[in-house]
Order: C-alpha cells, then sequence, then structure tokens
C-alpha cells in the first residue's frame, strides 16, 4: 500500500509559546495533542484552566489505578499469576512469591520481561544462574526454560511481547553508550552453583505457557542440562540503577526519552532519578497531554513520585488514550519551580498502541476514586 504523509499543517493562533513545554503565555497550561506517541505531528494548547478540571467524569473512558501490593500471593508459577492488564500484543501480571518455584516455567507465547519490584534470589535457566535484585529487569527470549529461587520474598511485574520480541531503541545522536552500555548487561553464567542445581535428581516438569494455555513436558532428570553455549541470544539482566537517564537542563523531555525496552506494539520506558529543569521557562513536570494513540501505565517501583498524589510503591496507573491527564494539583503548583534538585523516584512505563483490557486480578484490587485525585484539594 502506498506511504501517507502527514497532513501539511504548520499553523499557529493566539497567544501561544514558540518552544513547547517552555515560555507558556503567563498564567497558562499547555496541553500537547499528538500522534504516534511524541514522535509524530503535535499541537500544543494553551489554556487558561488545567486540562483536568473537571468536577465530575463519568462513563466508561476512565484512569485507573490498582494497588497491586494487595494481590494475594498465587502458587510458585508466573502462569498463576493474576493477570493485571493484557490485549493481543501485551500481557502484564504481576506475582509474588516467597518460595522457589518447584516447577520450570517456559514460555511459548513470547518473549518476557521480569520486572522484580522487591526481593532478591536467583534464576536458573538453560544458559546458566543469574542473582536477582529488587530493581533488575531480566529479560528471558521466548522459549527459555527458567526458574526463580527466591532468597527474600519476591514480587515481580511479568511484562510478555506476545508473539514477538523485545529490542533496544536505537539511541541516534546520544550514540550506543548513552543511557546504559551494552557491557551493563549481563548474562547467566555456568558456575559452580548451576551444577549443583543441574545436578539435583528426579521428575522434573516444566510448565509450557502457548496461547494462554499451560502444558506439561515431565522428564526424569532436571533439563537445565546444557554444558555450555554461544550465541547473540540469551538471558539479560539490567538493574534500574544501572540506567543514566537523558536530560535537559533547559526543556522537559519526553517519557519516550527514557525507554528502555522496545516491542512490535508497546514499548517499556523507565524513570530513574535525574535533575529538575533549570532553565526558568522551562516546565519542571510532566506536561498536560492527550497522547491520543496510546494506552499509558505507570508501575511505581520506589520513591517519592513527583507528578502524583496518593500513589505508593507496587501500585500502578492505567490511563487510556483519549484521556487527558497530567500532574496532579499538587505537583502542577511546582510547574516552573522545585523545591528539590532533582526526582526522586523510579517507575516503568508502560506505553501501548493497540488498547488494553483489565484483567480480574487488576479489577480485585482498584481504587475506583482514582478518576477525582486531579480535583483541586484547594
Ligand atoms: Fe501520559
Amino acid at each position: 500500500m502506498a506511504k501517507g504523509t502527514w497532513l501539511p499543517v504548520r499553523g499557529a493562533e493566539g497567544l501561544h509559546s514558540r518552544q513547547a513545554h517552555a515560555d507558556l503565555p503567563e498564567g497558562t497550561y499547555e496541553r500537547e495533542v499528538s500522534k504516534e506517541g511524541f514522535f509524530g505531528p503535535a499541537a500544543f494548547l494553551y489554556h487558561r484552566r488545567p486540562p483536568t478540571g473537571w468536577v465530575s467524569f463519568e462513563g466508561p473512558l476512565r484512569p485507573r489505578a490498582f494497588d497491586l501490593n494487595a494481590l494475594n500471593e498465587a502458587n510458585p508459577s508466573p502462569w498463576n499469576a493474576p493477570v493485571v492488564l493484557h490485549n493481543r500484543a501485551l500481557e502484564v501480571r504481576f506475582w509474588k512469591l516467597s518460595t522457589a518455584m518447584g516447577d520450570l516455567a517456559r514460555n511459548a507465547d513470547g518473549d518476557q520481561l521480569l520486572f522484580i519490584h522487591q526481593g532478591a534470589g536467583v534464576l536458573f535457566c538453560d544458559y546458566g544462574r543469574l542473582a536477582y535484585r529488587a530493581g533488575d529487569y531480566l529479560y528471558l527470549p521466548r522459549g527459555t526454560m527458567w526458574r526463580l529461587r527466591p532468597d527474600e520474598a519476591t514480587s515481580v511485574l511479568t511484562i510478555e511481547a506476545t508473539n514477538t520480541h523485545y529490542t533496544l531503541p536505537d539511541r541516534g545522536l546520544l550514540g550506543p553508550h548513552a543511557l546504559f552500555d551494552p557491557s551493563m548487561l549481563d548474562t547467566p553464567k555456568m558456575d559452580e552453583a548451576f551444577k549443583a542445581h543441574q545436578a539435583e535428581d528426579g521428575l522434573h516438569r516444566v510448565q509450557i505457557k502457548k496461547r494462554g494455555q499451560v502444558s506439561i513436558a515431565a522428564f526424569p532428570y532436571n533439563p537445565l542440562d546444557a554444558v555450555g553455549w554461544h550465541g547473540e541470544l540469551a538471558p539479560v539482566r539490567l538493574n534500574v540503577k544501572d540506567i543514566r537517564p537523558v536530560v535537559s537542563a533547559r526543556y522537559h523531555l519526553p517519557p519516550s526519552a527514557h525507554t528502555t525496552f522496545l516491542s512490535d506494539r508497546f514499548v517499556v520506558c523507565t524513570f530513574t532519578p535525574r535533575p529538575f529543569e533549570t532553565d526558568p521557562g522551562a516546565i519542571k513536570i510532566p506536561f498536560f497531554h492527550n497522547n491520543d494513540d496510546y494506552d499509558e501505565v505507570l508501575f511505581y517501583h520506589a520513591g517519592d513520585f513527583f507528578s502524583r498524589d496518593h500513589i505508593e510503591a507496587g501500585m500502578m496507573t492505567f490511563h487510556p488514550s483519549g484521556f487527558t491527564h497530567g500532574p496532579h494539583p499538587k505537583a502542577l503548583k511546582k510547574m516552573l519551580v522545585q523545591d528539590k534538585a532533582a526526582t526522586d523516584e523510579y517507575a516503568v512505563m508502560i506505553d501501548a498502541r493497540d488498547p488494553l483490557d483489565v484483567g480480574d486480578g487488576a479489577s480485585a484490587v482498584e481504587n475506583h476514586a482514582y478518576v477525582d485525585s486531579w480535583k483541586n484539594p484547594g
């Protein structure tokens, strides 16, 4: 099919800034309306009032918040963990486990990302052994056999790239070693502890998930019995503390600047502590925006979540596309002047190109008052 071009609009009317996110006309609030996340054409409108100044909000389009801390521990298989959000390209679960996985797991549905929210322990997989701790991303290529053995009670945000892969974003002008050096990606080791694990006799079951259903292959030995490997594909580990975010002193960068992993129909971004902008005219908080093409999910991992009220670690917010959002009233007061030098937040953002459905797990722990959290407390 022929490829189109965006409609050739280059307009400006009334009071406006010429530079997005900076030098707003006095007393105005900027709202960005954009195509394809922050990569397509966009418009910046300057409003007299915060664009989230509703006094009531009814109907099925609404922002959601879920306290995932309140979910129960499932039996120790990732395939029993409650589904939080899902669509054809993406499945997010929240999984608590405090005991070792008895069975191995294998995801035949897609590449898997495990974000370790709390806890510490060890990952055993086809390729060897990797220790994990809070803040780690563990990337598991589709089909890898693996199990976790927690040393501390562990909770995990699992993010499946259904029927496809994870890749890394092109770092463009920043060069290939920005954000995190590829050398920071750790791969499993076939060390003595792995060999001891390999030698564990007895029946080993592998829970294979395919099209959402679990099949079980049982082996009379531990099938993690490879004695070596080489190649360009393996599980990797990256801790959020090893991400060095790009910032600008003069311009509030869009969330896409914090992209960590890409899939075909969604991206995973990581917000880590970073200095606030110092230019007097630059806004210092997320701008109001529609982001009409993406459903936005934020999982709050640790720290002080500077743009949101009443949000604590372990909670998740879900802003479906079409819902205008931006900072909460308390944060908005600091739009141009912050009282701290830097943010102190760790959060994982999942931006999905297709609408997401809320799973039973999330429905059970929903905060129904979340839509009211933008109301000005006065
Ligand atoms: Fe957003």
